[in-house]
């Protein structure tokens, strides 16, 4: 087998809760998780169990208490998550690692087609052919997902929530990534855009990504895992 794209190792994960004198809420504990290429784990668990808490650790939104948190970049050095400069996380963030969040994190003025062109056209570097390029993927995207044309020069700031949902997955899963998180992707989409969605992550699977997901929708879970992972058996059992 190869080997892991990702790894974590004794993970724990506690808040320190500021307005509470400083209590403690242990969220997760033990955390042993491994993903290889061309696997998509799905992260099962009742609400609150901390599996958002989980992709963020791995994103680093959130900084892991105790472990390690490896990552293997193909054909690049491991980097080590927990230890990695802010530096070395936006590039990690812009080549190996897409995050679908739950909500679009809205850009002031930038149309949707930008928006989801971004990624690719940073990589373009002010070249107008490698540009032209970002913005006609983003189109094909953006009809593939439904989109209707009417929007796509508009900011998605007053899109409906599925609309923004759809724009969210297409701008972090233009860019062919190696590692894609995704928060309940399909949350608010109706049947076909879920179908979509459900279509891309076969595809990302197919090409040899790592996913890590979490779908609200069991059956959705059920069709996109390759191996189920449930939160709960990393809370502390005391
Ligand atoms: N920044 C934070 N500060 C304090 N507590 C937090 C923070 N983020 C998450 N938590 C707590 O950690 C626990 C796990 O939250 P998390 O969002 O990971 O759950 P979840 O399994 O994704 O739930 P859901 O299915 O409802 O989305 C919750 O009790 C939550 O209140
Ligand atoms: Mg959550």
């Amino acid at each position: 087998m190869t080997a892991p794209l990702l790894q974590m190792k004794g993970v724990a994960k506690r808040f320190t809760l500021h307005h509470q004198h400083g209590a403690e809420l242990p969220v997760l504990d033990q955390v042993d998780l491994s993903v290889h290429p061309g696997e998509c784990i799905v992260l099962d668990g009742p609400s609150g169990m901390g599996k958002s808490t989980l992709l963020k650790l791995i994103y680093a939104n959130y900084r892991a208490s105790a472990g390690r948190i490896t990552l293997q970049p193909p054909g690049g050095a491991a980097v080590e998550i927990t230890e990695a400069t802010p530096r070395m996380l936006v590039e990690l963030r812009r080549h190996t690692i897409g995050y679908v969040s739950q909500f679009l994190r809205v850009i002031p003025r930038v149309s949707a087609l930008d928006v989801v062109a971004e990624p690719l056209a940073e990589d373009a570097a002010g070249d107008a052919v490698a540009l032209e390029a970002a913005r006609e993927q983003a189109r094909q995207w953006l009809t593939r997902l439904r989109i209707p044309e009417r929007l796509w020069h508009l900011p998605p700031a007053t899109f409906s929530g599925g609309e923004q949902q759809r724009i969210n997955i297409a701008r972090n899963m233009i860019k062919p990534r190696p590692l894609l998180l995704l928060d309940e992707p399909t949350a608010s989409l109706d049947a076909a855009n879920t179908r979509t969605v459900i279509e891309l992550i076969h595809e990302a699977v197919a090409r040899g990504a790592a996913l890590v997901g979490i779908f609200h929708d069991t059956a959705v879970g059920a069709e996109v895992a390759t191996r189920r992972v449930n939160v709960a058996d990393f809370r502390r059992s005391a």
